[in-house]
């Protein structure tokens, strides 16, 4: 018997639905909420309001684009942690209700192990075990995978993530939030070693990136003189803007370079230490082109096979919580009605 599953994203700022059956997605349907960007992040109280005014239609427009109706699904699974407590309470809430209604299980799925997860969508997928550097707006980890349901995370940042990294930099340069993009669409016309920024030491596989925050703080408040503090900073707020209009390109690819390269350094090691050559990366920055770019480089150099997700598997979407749904299904792992989302829980598989 084929098994559908019905799976309900709402973990941040995207609402989404999609369906899958046995693994294969039929829809993967989002909305995206404008409302944050004037506000140069995500606004927690206004961002469960729209998934309020978005979930119903999100997850009709899922089910009719896959040609399912509700009587076909044999369970719901929606994103039980990490994220906004507000923003997880719609969609959990509303994904007991159809569980409720249905009389059909309910699966709680992991937002950062349905990231690697989106891995096993395309009909290429990585063999076991495989390493995935897991790249979003609020965690940096590098994850071994044993199964689609055993993996644990052996590196992380130990303060930003990368994701933050792209968009407290977009923020300073003074470009609209969500900035990842954005940097990564002025770099592709821009010189990555015009400009040195710092790769930080830090022992093992974590990552650190704040100290870069820093360090770009520092050199646009000199104009580009310098990355170091100084008592009285060279640059006024008009220079600083000057030079940051003529620069853009150059500044963007230059951070962009250090970030993928610091990103790419660790993956190094973890596929070294481990002696794993299935790499894969996943998350909102794993749409990143220069991160793309260097993992095929870096892939073929060293004798890895990559993967990367298609780009609408890596910002948020429910795709990829409907497929660990799936594999969630086929290990009968099932949660009551009464469990909680969760704003901070830790990897648990
Ligand atoms: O995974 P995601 O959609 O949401 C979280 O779970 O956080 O990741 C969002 C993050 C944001 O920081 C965004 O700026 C970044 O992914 N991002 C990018 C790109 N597309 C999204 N960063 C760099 N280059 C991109 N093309
Ligand atoms: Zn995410």
């Amino acid at each position: 018997m084929a098994i559908t599953i019905l799976a309900i994203e709402s973990s941040c700022d995207e609402t989404a639905a999609s369906v899958c059956v046995d693994g294969q997605i039929l829809s993967n349907c989002i909305a995206n909420q404008t409302v944050h960007e004037k506000y140069g992040g995500v606004v927690p109280e206004l961002a469960s309001r729209a998934h309020l005014q978005n979930i119903v239609p999100v997850v009709d427009a899922a089910l009719k684009s896959s040609n399912c109706s509700l009587s076909a699904i044999d369970a719901i699974a929606f994103t039980q942690a990490p994220g906004l407590i507000g923003s997880l309470l719609v969609g959990a809430q509303f994904a007991k209700s159809i569980a409720l209604a249905l009389d059909k299980p309910l699966i709680a799925v992991n937002h950062m192990q349905a990231h690697v997860l989106a891995n096993l969508i395309p009909e290429q997928k990585p063999t076991f075990p495989f390493l995935c550097l897991t790249v979003s707006g609020g965690h940096t980890q590098i994850v071994l995978c044993e199964t689609p349901v055993s993996m644990k995370v052996i590196g992380e940042t130990i303060d930003d993530a990368a994701g933050e990294a792209f968009d407290k930099t977009a923020k300073l340069l003074g470009l609209p939030y969500p900035g990842g993009p954005l940097i990564d669409k002025y770099a592709a016309g821009g010189n990555p070693r015009r400009f040195q920024f710092p790769e930080p030491q830090i022992q093992g596989l974590n990552f650190s990136f704040s100290g870069l925050k820093t360090s770009i703080l520092y050199f646009l408040q000199n104009a580009g003189a310098s990355n170091v503090y100084k008592e009285t900073f060279i640059a006024t707020a008009e220079e600083k803007k000057k030079f940051v209009g003529e620069n853009l390109a150059d500044i963007c690819a230059s951070v962009q370079y250090r970030i993928v390269s610091i990103l790419i350094n660790k993956l190094k090691k973890a596929a070294k230490e481990t002696d794993i050559s299935n790499i894969c990366i996943a998350g909102g920055v794993s749409a990143n082109k220069g991160l793309r770019q260097a993992l095929t480089d870096t892939g073929n150099k060293l004798g890895w096979k990559t993967f990367i997700p298609a780009f609408e598997y890596c910002t948020d979407n429910a795709a990829m919580i409907a497929i660990t749904g799936y594999y969630k299904f086929l290990e009968n792992d099932f949660v009551p009605l009464s469990i909680s989302p969760s704003p901070r829980a830790t990897f648990m598989v």
